[in-house]
């Protein structure tokens, strides 16, 4: 039974770690120093803010430290790390702040938002109407005047930008004045961009007029899996007041920790890390559209983020993509989403970018033999083993 799950586990680092180029943009790799205390003794103990429990002075100054290291990377009057993950932070947004019947808006599912946000997830949960964000395709990106038509018309008491496929920068700016008109609660979920909005590399939504954002610290952030809300001072307080003891209850202080310091590698090292990440998308956009792949967005650059998008027309026939790029021991998911984050925090540049275009072109498009490419692949992965970024060395 236990060689069972040790066999388990190490059959899948073998083959994930060692033999996989991993480009799903919802995953990253943290450090070693990172991933060491997450195995700290942190995660066998409790707190509560009642202090019912003894033992706790380090894990409040944990928390205290985690919450200013936050504050500073994201420029935010709050933060609070306590939600488990990244639903849980959405979670924690919409109890604060929505009632039965109000209106949110987002970007709908099928266009690429998060599809947790919508009927079937949080927004049935609370008994709240859906309106989705008029949304171009083509530019894979809010209508704007559409929009504050719309928010003229509904009084939508949430809009919440962010979604799961993001490519560029949602236009915040442009829409704040006329919600905020009606009084709405803005919301950005940054699950997806969270590590480029740390090193400054796409937009600032507090900055542009965001009340909260709030998402995953493990996509582009390359923290542990987890979330993190982030706000001003006003809607941060009403947040943290609901996470306990509603939400969250035990907050799992090793994951705290260890988003703590990966955190302070993003202070010194998100910057550079970022401005690669989007190179790389950007690099691996344009050879995988040179090859004839349906890369979206060609006319606006492709992207400006950690994912590149090729369009198939739908999950069935993303499927038969993803699954034989899986045939060679590239990673990707049926979106067709492909992710530069992971491999970016590999050491992998614009150079990589090209040969992984080349192994997909001859993948999907050549039809090669599969254990020929697999080689390929895995030599370029040994190549690329360490992390970066981090204070490891
Ligand atoms: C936009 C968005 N929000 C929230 C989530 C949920 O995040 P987590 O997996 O951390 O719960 C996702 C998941 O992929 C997402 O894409």
């Amino acid at each position: 039974m236990i060689d069972d799950i040790l066999s388990l586990v190490e059959q899948h680092e073998e083959w994930r770690v060692k033999q996989c180029l991993n480009l799903i943009p919802s995953e990253n790799v943290m450090s070693s120093a990172v991933l060491q205390l997450l195995s700290s003794d942190l995660g066998h103990r409790y707190t509560a803010r009642n202090h019912f429990y003894m033992g706790t002075s380090f894990i409040d100054e944990i928390e205290c430290y985690g919450e200013e290291v936050a504050k500073e990377v994201f420029g935010a009057e709050t933060a609070d790390l306590r939600p488990l993950s990244g639903h849980v932070a959405d979670l924690v947004y919409l109890a604060s702040f929505a009632k039965p019947e109000d209106v949110l808006m987002c970007v709908s599912p099928e266009d690429g938002g998060y599809p947790g946000m919508w009927k079937n997830g949080l927004a049935g949960l609370f008994d709240l109407k859906t309106s989705p964000f008029p949304f171009s395709k083509h530019n894979m990106n809010i209508e704007i005047e559409q929009a504050k038509e719309i928010i003229r018309s509904i009084k939508p008491r949430l809009v919440v930008f962010g979604a799961s496929l993001i490519t560029f920068p949602h236009p915040i700016k442009e829409l704040v004045g006329v919600a905020n008109e009606y009084g709405a609660h803005i919301g950005y979920d940054g699950s997806h961009v969270m590590g480029l909005i740390a090193g400054n590399q796409f937009q600032h939504p507090l900055r542009e007029g965001a009340h909260t954002m709030f998402g995953s610290t493990h996509k582009t952030l390359f923290g542990p899996q987890g979330g993190i809300i982030l706000a001003d001072k006003e809607h941060g307080e009403i947040m943290k007041e609901k996470i306990y003891p509603t939400l969250v209850d035990n907050a799992h202080w090793n994951r705290i920790a260890a988003l703590t310091l990966a955190l302070a590698e993003t202070r010194n090292f998100g910057g550079a890390y970022a401005k690669q990440v989007i190179s790389n998308s950007k690099t691996l956009a344009e050879a995988l559209y040179d090859y004839g792949f349906p890369v979206v967005c060609q006319h606006l650059g492709f992207t400006e983020s950690h994912q590149v998008i090729l369009d198939y027309g739908g999950f069935e026939q993303g499927r038969v993509i993803a699954e034989r790029l899986q045939s060679v021991n590239i990673i990707v998911d049926c979106g067709v989403r492909i992710g530069t984050c992971e491999v970016t925090r590999r050491g992998m540049k614009d150079e990589e970018m090209l040969k992984i275009a080349e192994m997909v072109k001859r993948t999907i498009r050549d039809e090669e033999q599969p254990e020929k490419i697999k080689k390929d692949v895995a030599r370029l992965c040994a190549d690329f083993r360490k992390v970066e970024y981090c204070f490891d060395d």
